[in-house]
């Protein structure tokens, strides 16, 4: 498998930060028992991730803007290109000792996501897409899983929790969707949800709230690994409405539809 110069420079920034981050997993589950807990740990270690990631891509591509979860939107000279960055994606499993938690970095060129890598440090798990070129789970490329009836089907979801989301519609969501499928998960990591859907894992997924560094690089992800992705409606305003479903081309199409009787 064959990697651009751009991809390598995704996977040298989020192969360090991960380090950085598994180093910081492993002190995390020892302030579990402490009385104050890992909270201000793991926000540092948080910020930690996003400044190795932010280093490595802008001394690769100076003047590429730049959208990160913590520090926000970098304006860059070049305005055709944007990274989309989320530095630790399932930051309530990392805090919790759950190994479930990934970098995720998209590089999106004129509108248009090209390239994403998703890493899980915890596993050694490296996801990487370029569009038209497929997508890879370390060297194996990806497919998404062939079923089609959703008996079949395992379903990831996001579910609200306190202070986030529309806790009613999530509920009436859930109804709709739990009484027609073989299981259903809530991975705590968009990301990763969406890396699974590429490898075959879970058989969709759908999600509200969402922010555009816990999906870009995970729709290229999909995508190029044969699967479909849109909003809740079928249509393309992901990144700005945080809404997202994904499957191959028959669980897509029936979530939404079954999603779309939700009041
Ligand atoms: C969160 C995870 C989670 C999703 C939340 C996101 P964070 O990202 O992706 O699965 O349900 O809506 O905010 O906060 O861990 O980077
Ligand atoms: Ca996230
Ligand atoms: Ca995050």
């Amino acid at each position: 498998m064959a990697r651009s110069a751009l991809l390598n420079v995704m996977v040298a920034a989020a192969m360090k930060a991960g380090r950085g981050l598994s180093r910081d997993f492993g002190e995390v589950q020892n302030l579990q028992v402490s009385m104050k807990g890992p909270g201000d740990f793991v926000s540092s270690a948080d910020r930690r991730a996003e400044d190795v990631i932010r280093t490595e891509l802008q001394r690769a591509r100076p003047d590429y803007g730049l959208l990160m979860e913590e520090s926000g939107t970098i304006e860059g000279r070049d305005k055709q290109h944007r990274w989309i960055v989320d530095p630790l994606d399932g930051t309530t499993n990392f805090l919790h000792g759950i190994p479930i938690f990934a970098i995720s970095i998209a590089l999106e060129r004129e509108g248009q996501i090209v390239a994403g890598v998703i890493y899980n440090p915890a596993m050694d798990e490296l996801y990487t897409a370029e569009r038209g070129q497929g997508a890879f789970l370390n060297d194996r490329r990806l497919r998404v899983a062939g079923r089609r009836e959703l008996s079949q089907c395992v379903i990831g979801t996001g579910i609200p929790h306190l202070g986030r989301g529309n806790h009613g519609k999530f509920l009436e969501e859930m109804r709709l969707v739990m009484r027609e499928v073989s299981g259903i998960r809530r991975m705590g990591a968009a990301a990763l949800d969406l890396a699974y859907i590429a490898a075959g894992r879970l058989d969709g997924f759908w999600e509200q709230n969402l922010s555009a560094w816990d999906i870009a690089a995970g729709i290229l992800m999909v995508r190029e690994a044969g699967g479909y992705v849109s909003d809740l409606t079928g249509g393309a305003t992901m990144l700005e409405s945080g809404q997202i479903c994904a499957g191959n081309e028959t669980v897509h199409r029936t979530l939404i539809d079954l999603l779309a009787k939700a009041g």
